[in-house]
C-alpha cells in the first residue's frame, strides 16, 4: 500500500512536471531560453577546474561538459566506451574556438568496482586535483533484471554504487596523498579565520572540491529495504530506479554531513540534483519503452510518446543550469540541497533521513568491502 502511495505520488508530480515542461516549451519558441544571469556569473568559476564528469560522452552530462569547456575548465570525461567518448570530446573541442580547457577521455565502466577502483587509482596516481566530480552516468528502469558482473542489481551498481565508491577512492585517495591539497590545507588552517584572499569571486575557498550527484524526482517513489535492497523480490524496472535514485540522494546528503564533519574550513561540498525531465536517449527511452510497472503498453503508448517527447521534455540547455547552479552556486545556497527547478528544494522525508542515510553508508562500505570510517 505504501509503495503504490509513493508511486502514485511520483507518477502525479511527474505529470505536473510533463504539463510544465510543455508551457516551457511553447516559451521557448515564443523566446529562445536564456541561462539566467547569476548563473553565467558564477560559471565563470569554471576556469581552470578539473572537472570530471560520469557518462559525458551522451545527454546531460555531454551539454555539461560542454558548458563547462566554454567557461575554461578542464574536462575529464569518464565514459565506458572509448570510441563514443572519444567522438564526444571531439564534438565538444569543435563546438567551441574559445575553450581554453582540453577535454580528456578516460575508461570506467560503472558496472564493474574493478574498473571504477582502476579509474580512481590512475588519476590518484598523477595527483591531479579534482575540483569537481559529476556523478551523472545512468540507466533507467530495464524491464528485466539483471546484475552485474559483481553481482549487484544493475541500476543499483551504475546509478548509486559505483558512484559511490568513484567518490569515496577519488576524495579519500586525494586527502591522503595530494601534497597540493596539504599544502592549501595547512595554508588554511594557519590562516586568520576570515581572510579573504582565500575566497574566490564566488565564495568558495581556494580548493574546495565539489561532489554533484544526478538523483531525479523519481526518488519520491523509492524505498529502501535493506533486506531486499537488491530487488531479488518484486523487481520492477522503475522501482529499482528509484531506489537508486532515493540512494543518490541519500548519499549526497550524508557525503555532505560527513565533509563538514571532517574539516570545515577547506568546505568541500555535496550536491543532489534532479536535472528535470530531459530529451535524451534515457528520458525517450523510458516513455516510449513504456514498461509501466511491469504492464508491458509499448505498441499503444510508444508511437504516441514519440511525437509527444519534444514537447514532454526539456531541452538539455535547462538540465545544464541545474548543474551549473550546484556546480558553481554560493556554496552556503547549495551545500548537503537536492536543487530542482533552479533552486534547492525539499526532497522526500525518507531522503531527509540522516539515520537511514548513516545505515546506508554503513552497508555501502560493506558492499564494497571498504572499512568503515576510514578516511571519510
Ligand atoms: N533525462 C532525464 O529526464 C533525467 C531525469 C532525472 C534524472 N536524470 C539522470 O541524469 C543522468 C544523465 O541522464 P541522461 O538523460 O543524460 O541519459 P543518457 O543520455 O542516456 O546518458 C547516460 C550516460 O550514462 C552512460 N552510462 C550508462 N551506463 C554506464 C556504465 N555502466 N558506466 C559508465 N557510463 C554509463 C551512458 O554511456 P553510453 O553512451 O555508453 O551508453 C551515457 O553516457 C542519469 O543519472 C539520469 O538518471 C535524467
Amino acid at each position: 500500500m505504501d509503495s503504490l502511495r509513493r508511486r502514485g505520488y511520483a507518477y502525479a508530480i511527474g505529470a505536473f512536471e510533463f504539463a510544465d515542461n510543455i508551457r516551457l516549451n511553447i516559451l521557448d519558441v515564443l523566446k529562445p531560453y536564456e541561462t539566467p544571469p547569476d548563473i553565467s556569473r558564477n560559471a565563470k568559476g569554471l576556469q581552470g577546474k578539473l572537472c570530471i564528469i560520469t557518462g559525458g560522452n551522451a545527454g546531460i552530462g555531454k551539454a555539461f561538459a560542454e558548458a563547462a569547456f566554454r567557461h575554461g575548465a578542464h574536462i575529464i570525461l569518464a565514459c565506458r566506451s572509448r570510441s563514443r567518448g572519444a567522438a564526444a570530446a571531439k564534438a565538444i573541442e569543435q563546438s567551441i574556438a574559445t575553450g581554453e580547457g582540453n577535454v580528456e577521455v578516460r575508461e570506467l565502466d560503472l558496472a564493474s568496482l574493478a574498473s571504477v577502483q582502476r579509474f580512481a587509482h590512475a588519476i590518484n596516481a598523477e595527483r591531479r586535483h579534482v575540483d569537481i566530480l559529476v556523478c551523472n552516468a545512468g540507466i533507467m528502469a530495464p524491464s528485466q533484471r539483471s546484475e552485474t558482473s559483481d553481482g549487484f542489481e544493475n541500476q543499483f551498481q551504475v546509478n548509486y554504487l559505483g558512484h559511490w565508491l568513484l567518490a569515496y577512492e577519488l576524495f579519500r585517495g586525494q586527502d591522503q596523498g595530494s601534497e597540493m591539497q596539504q599544502r592549501s590545507r595547512a595554508g588554511m588552517r594557519s590562516a586568520p579565520e576570515g581572510k579573504k584572499e582565500q575566497l574566490d569571486a564566488q565564495g568558495n575557498f581556494a580548493g574546495a572540491r565539489r561532489l554533484i550527484f544526478l538523483s531525479s524526482m523519481t526518488h519520491r517513489a523509492g524505498h529502501l529495504d535493506f533486506s531486499n535492497l537488491q530487488l531479488e523480490r518484486g523487481y520492477t524496472g522503475f522501482q529499482g530506479y528509484a531506489n537508486s535514485k532515493l540512494a543518490t540522494l541519500l548519499a549526497a546528503k550524508e557525503w555532505n554531513r560527513r565533509f563538514r564533519a571532517c574539516d570545515s574550513t577547506r568546505q568541500d561540498i555535496s550536491v543532489a540534483v534532479h536535472p528535470g525531465l530531459v530529451d535524451t536517449e534515457l528520458a525517450r527511452g523510458w516513455l516510449t519503452g513504456a514498461d509501466v510497472s511491469g504492464i508491458q503498453l509499448q505498441p499503444v503508448v510508444a508511437p504516441l510518446a514519440r511525437m509527444l517527447a519534444p514537447w514532454l521534455l526539456i531541452s538539455t540547455k535547462r538540465a545544464v543550469d541545474q548543474l551549473m547552479l550546484a556546480a558553481t552556486g554560493p556554496p552556503l545556497q547549495v551545500a548537503g540541497q537536492y536543487i530542482a527547478h533552479g533552486k534547492p528544494r525539499r526532497p522526500s522525508s525518507e531522503a531527509e533521513d540522516a539515520f537511514l542515510a548513516k545505515k546506508l553508508w554503513s552497508i555501502t562500505c560493506q558492499l564494497t568491502s571498504l572499512q568503515e570510517g576510514h578516511g571519510h
